[in-house]
């Protein structure tokens, strides 16, 4: 074998992956929303903020990329996800936004892939869902750098972060490696949401700043968010979705 082919990983010589980017061709933006560390409020983020689109009369997708621990369709209370099998897989439709996760295939059950299973679903899923015309598809990611992660920002090339982070000198020891890490492979950066704050602190906005990042804004520790999971209407109606609705009209005027 020639250098030139040595270079070539499998999944890089994998045939779905060269129509990856035709399926997301009716996609006018793609929203990462990850973070650097785990439990931060990623996940929240991504269903709320889809929700927040979705209301103001954008075309919504959302996907679910966090095979291990999936939690989208527990936020939106969406039970029935079985995507409709025509020519590939068309999402269904949840409160409005087109969904897909790998719950409409493991049964809500532990999915207990290992690595390049879980690049070979990503890859797959990516491959054939038919996510049609959208304003915005936003992807909830796996924690950090994990190899998922890594794997959907090598398969779609046209993903724009956003990093969910809380105040804290531990996540944002994380965050700060991710930022660099995608200014490493110019991938653009949105900002970065301060998520769960509980007091007076400027720690953050300051830090992202000396990053030359945007600091696209604050959301307190909202006590009502646990009883309204579940529930969109109720979700709806927290200071978290009021405090991300502000953010979500900075995403909507960027470029
Ligand atoms: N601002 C907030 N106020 C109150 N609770 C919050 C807030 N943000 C997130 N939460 C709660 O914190 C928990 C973790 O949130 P979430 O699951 O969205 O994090 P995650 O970053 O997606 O985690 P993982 O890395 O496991 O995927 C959830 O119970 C969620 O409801
Ligand atoms: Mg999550």
């Amino acid at each position: 074998m020639d250098r030139k082919h040595k270079r070539c990983t499998a999944s890089m010589m994998d045939p779905r992956v060269s129509v990856i980017s035709g399926r997301l061709k009716g996609v006018k933006r793609v929203i990462a929303v990850s973070g650097g560390k785990g439990g931060v409020g990623k996940s929240l983020v991504a269903s709320v903020l889809a929700l927040i689109l979705s209301d103001r009369q954008h075309q919504v997708g959302l996907f679910d990329a966090d095979f291990t621990s999936p939690s989208t369709h527990v936020i939106l209370g969406a039970s029935k996800i079985q995507p409709l099998e025509d020519n590939g897989l068309v999402p269904c439709v949840a409160h409005g936004l087109r969904y897909m996760s790998i719950v409409a295939f493991s049964h809500d059950e532990a999915l207990p892939l290992r690595g390049t299973d879980v690049s070979n679903v990503l890859i797959e899923l990516f491959a054939i869902t038919r996510w049609g015309e959208l304003d915005f598809l936003i992807i909830d990611m796996p924690p950090g750098i994990s190899d998922a992660a890594l794997d959907i920002m090598r398969l779609v090339r046209r993903l724009e972060f956003i990093i969910v982070s809380t105040p804290s000198l531990l996540t944002f020891e994380t965050v700060r490696k991710l930022v660099r890490l995608l200014a490493d492979m110019k991938a653009p950066v949105l900002g970065v949401v301060e998520n769960m704050k509980m007091r007076e602190s400027t720690f953050l906005a300051r830090q992202v700043a000396a990053m030359g990042v945007p600091y696209l804004g604050e959301i307190p520790y909202d006590p009502k968010v646990e009883d309204a999971l579940g529930n969109v209407k109720l979700l709806r109606e927290t200071v978290f979705a009021r405090k991300l609705s502000e953010i979500a009209s900075k995403l909507e005027s960027c470029p």
